[in-house]
């Protein structure tokens, strides 16, 4: 299977955003990946449900929504409605993750759990069969532009590793400080989804620069 590129709508110009979703309509991209943070869970604030909803009537790809945000249970019924198609929740904000998880499935969505750089691939043992994905952050959530987190590669190691024990087919996607030079060793590492925001929208040709991840 080729892997698929998300390239992260936080290092858009939010004052052109149908002009930057067009711009991702027409390049080699698989998903939008949209950051949702809530200054609790993370430092950061970004955007919710009414702007993703105004997105989707321009986008023509499936979003990719991540949410960074606390007791994220309570909204997961918003994004099914404001167009989410991929769910993913921060591991460290739900304590009963196996509930979450069918919430996201029963809205039609598939489910994925991100992990912060600290948090072991040893907490998904009795989930990952159920799982859509797993979201490996290679950053600290929060921001865009950070310097990837070369521990990851451990992490991908050993999720691969228990994936394949396990039988258990959920995508594997990297987010956090992907670069056209990091991405090829990410890719052989076993990472099926790219999340990238400065490396595409800070570049000279972001079109370019996605078909440059889509065929590393
Ligand atoms: C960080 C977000 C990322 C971010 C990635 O908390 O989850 O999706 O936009 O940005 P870059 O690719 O610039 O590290
Ligand atoms: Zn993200």
């Amino acid at each position: 299977m080729s892997h698929f590129v998300a390239p992260s709508m936080l290092s858009a110009d939010f004052t052109n955003l149908e002009k930057e979703i067009i711009r991702i309509n027409n390049s080699d991209a698989d998903w939008f990946h949209l950051d949702v943070m809530d200054g609790m869970f993370v430092p950061n604030i970004t955007f919710g449900m009414p702007v993703i909803a105004q997105m989707k009537k321009h986008a023509q790809k499936p979003f990719d929504v991540h949410l960074m945000i606390e007791n994220p249970d309570r909204y997961i019924a918003d994004f099914a409605k404001a167009g989410a198609n991929i769910l993913s929740v921060q591991y460290e904000t739900c304590p009963h993750l196996h509930r979450t998880v069918q919430l996201i499935k029963n809205h039609g969505m598939k489910a994925s759990v991100a992990l912060n750089p600290h948090t072991p691939v040893s907490v998904l043992e009795d989930i990952l069969p159920d799982l859509d994905m797993v979201l490996v952050m290679s950053v600290n959530p929060g921001f865009g532009g950070q310097s990837f987190i070369e521990n990851t590669y451990k992490k991908l190691k050993q999720l691969i590793e228990m994936k394949s024990r396990l039988n258990a087919d959920a995508l594997v996607e990297v987010d956090g400080g992907v670069t056209l030079e990091n991405a090829s060793d990410l890719l052989a590492a076993g990472v099926d989804v790219l999340v990238a925001g400065s490396t595409v929208f800070k570049s000279d040709n972001p079109k370019q620069t996605i078909s440059e991840l889509k065929n590393s």
